[in-house]
């Protein structure tokens, strides 16, 4: 299994794998808007030179307070072929960004997921950090994870995600 920056010529198969993961268009429609947006990671992952499976960051804004320049990323979507899910290709793609962004100098990630699923990564509720989603899903699926220690120290308030999400029911 390799995962890799996305390229250009991936754009086609990232959608079917969206699509496919998902069962609708809304998530592949809403990364190719969100695609050439500045501080995006799109990563992809290959079996047998064929993508089958895909993430993609994007920078959020805390509104509250956040004194500093600290970016924050929302890892979404990921997505992986249904007939190679549960076979660690998902975790590959998300310890693969983790370690990306933390290169990059991204200061934390924010999730909107299953926490049984995310807390495996070192996701912790946002709550903790004192801070909340813009969206009203329960509290414990919003989960932050700092890549530096203390990288929100002095942060609260609500997260909120590119306009490009508010299409996504
Ligand atoms: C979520 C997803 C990317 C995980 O990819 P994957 O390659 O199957 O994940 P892994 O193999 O690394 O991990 C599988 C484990 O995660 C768990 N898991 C996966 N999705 C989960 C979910 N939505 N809720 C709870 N647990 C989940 C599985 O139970 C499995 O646990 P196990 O190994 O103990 O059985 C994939 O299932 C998928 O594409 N789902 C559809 C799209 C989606 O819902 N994306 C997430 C929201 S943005």
């Amino acid at each position: 299994m390799e995962i890799r920056n996305e390229k250009p010529e991936d754009l086609e198969a990232v959608r079917r794998v969206n699509v496919a993961a998902f069962g609708r268009a809304s998530e592949a429609i809403l990364v190719d808007r969100l695609r050439g947006t500045d501080a995006t990671f799109s990563f992809v992952a290959l079996h047998t030179e064929q993508i089958v499976g895909h993430v993609f960051l994007s920078p959020v804004a805390i509104d509250g307070n956040c004194p500093g320049d600290r970016l924050v990323l929302g890892l979404a979507p990921v997505a992986v072929l249904p007939e190679y899910q549960r076979q660690g290709i998902g975790s590959l793609l998300i310890r693969h960004s983790l370690k990306e962004c933390d290169r990059f100098g991204v200061k934390a990630i924010v999730v909107l997921g299953s926490p049984e699923y995310y807390s495996r990564f070192g996701f912790a509720p946002a709550k903790e950090k004192g801070l909340k989603c813009e969206y009203s899903v329960p509290e414990e699926a919003f989960m932050v994870l700092e890549l530096e220690s203390d990288a929100l120290e002095g942060c609260n308030g609500t997260v909120k995600y590119r306009l490009e999400f508010d299409d996504l029911e």
